[in-house]
Parts: C-alpha cells; structure tokens; sequence
C-alpha cells in the first residue's frame, strides 16, 4: 500500500521503519526538506519528500507532527491522494510543555483530534497517540499471541477506520474501537488508556473509566 507519512520524528520514524519492513511504500517528510531525511531513507527504503509531495497517491496519510504545528501545515496537503484516502492522526496537547495554550481545545471544548481534522480540512482517525514510539518497534506480535497489545482507534469514517485497523493488525498489535472523534477525549493523554500496554480487555475497561474533564497537567 502508498502510505505517506508527515513527520519523520519518533513515532513517523518508527512508523517508517516497520511499515517498510511490511513492504509498503513509504513516503515520509518532515519540515526542513529530503535532504534532511536521507539516513532514514537510506535505513529504510522509504521515499524521502516535501511535504506538499508526501500525500501523492497514498492510500493512507499519517500526520505525524507535534500538535502545536497543524496549523503550519501547508494548503493543499492531501492534494494527489488516492481515492478514498484515510488520515492518522497520532497527535496530543502538551499545552504546558510544548504546545502553549489552544483556544479551540480549551475555550470551545473541542477533542483534540476534531480540532486537528478542522485545520487538516479532512476527517481523521485517531490512533498511535498514546503508543510509546520504541514500543512500535518491540512490542509487534503476530495475532493471538497472549502478550499482543491493543491500541484504541477513533474515528466518524467507518471505512477508514477499518483501513487503519487493518494496517495495525498487519503492524502487530489488537485494535478497540473507541467510538468517534467527539467521543476521542476517552484516549488523550493522562487517561486510563493512554500508554496502557494491555489486550483488548484491559483497553475496553481503560477507555469506559476515562473521564470527560481535561486533567490539570495538560491545560493551558
Ligand atoms: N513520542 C512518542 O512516543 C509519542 C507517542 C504517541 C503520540 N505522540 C504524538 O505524536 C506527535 C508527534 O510526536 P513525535 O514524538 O514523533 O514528535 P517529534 O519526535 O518531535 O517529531 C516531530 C516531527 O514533525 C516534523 N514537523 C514539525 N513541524 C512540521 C511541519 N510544519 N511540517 C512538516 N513536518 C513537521 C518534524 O520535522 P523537523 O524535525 O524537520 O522539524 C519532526 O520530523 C505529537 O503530537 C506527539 O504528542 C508521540
């Protein structure tokens, strides 16, 4: 499958390297140029881009930059895409220690998911955001092993939540559909879920304990 990704740091580097070892082709871009990524293409096999060429053809978009640069995303991202085209976003507000304050997060109550998809102009599905990046590359299991973890998926678009689910099966890990995108606070981070290394079970009961108001280390 094309899949691009936008954001080369420590989940879109991760994500790189075991999406090529799958054998899909990957393109990756991050915000100084290719020429910045050329070990990781070289370590990789991934296609090394400009941002404005990372969606070109892909299936599959993951978005994949710290919450705070959304909006410095260009216009025109997703132009070139596939037909269909399903977007990841990993992204969560660190308002005290990297992000500043976010009115739409926190003046109109927004997920932070539905306040990235407002900027990105595309619908998103909600997924690796509580995952510890090196765990994408340890903690893969093949199906129906006892230790596989699950990751919760959020998301409005039925197919493309399916896509992703697929894709992270084929990554190693269960998925627990976690409802919708206004239904995504139940996965942001200081949730019971978030960073869970747990099965399908403990990630359903995780997500049922979650609670609706935003937790004091992460307001602005
Ligand atoms: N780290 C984790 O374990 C983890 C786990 C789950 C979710 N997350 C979330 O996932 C998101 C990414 O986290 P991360 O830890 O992978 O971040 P990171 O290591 O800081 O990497 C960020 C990447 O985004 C790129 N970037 C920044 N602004 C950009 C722009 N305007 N256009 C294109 N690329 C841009 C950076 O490129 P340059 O280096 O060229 O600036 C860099 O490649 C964050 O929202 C984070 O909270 C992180």
């Amino acid at each position: 499958m094309k899949i691009g990704i936008i954001g080369a740091g420590n989940i879109g580097g991760n994500l790189t390297r075991r999406l090529t070892a799958l054998g899909h082709e990957v393109s990756v871009a991050n915000s100084r140029g290719p020429h910045t990524l050329t070990a990781l293409a070289e370590e990789t096999g991934a296609t090394p881009v400009t941002v404005a060429e990372a969606a070109r053809g892909a299936e599959i978009v993951v978005v994949t930059v710290p919450f705070k640069n959304v909006p410095d995303l260009p216009a025109g991202l997703f132009d070139g895409a596939a037909e269909g085209f399903t977007v990841i976003d990993t992204g969560n507000y660190y308002p005290q220690r990297r992000d500043g304050r976010i009115a739409g997060v926190e003046d109109e109550g927004l997920t932070e998911s539905r306040w990235t998809e407002r900027h990105l102009g595309h619908p998103v599905i909600k997924a690796f955001n509580g995952t510890y990046a090196q765990d994408i590359l340890d903690r893969h299991r093949p199906a129906g092993a006892p230790d596989r973890m699950a990751l919760p998926v959020a998301g409005d678009d039925a197919a493309g939540k399916e896509a992703v689910r697929a894709l992270i099966d084929q990554l190693g890990f269960d998925t627990v559909d976690a409802g919708g995108i206004d239904d995504s606070w139940r996965q942001q981070p200081d949730t019971p879920v978030y960073g869970l290394r747990e099965g399908v079970e403990g990630v359903t009961k995780a997500l049922a304990e979650a609670s609706p108001q935003r937790p004091e280390g992460f307001r602005g």
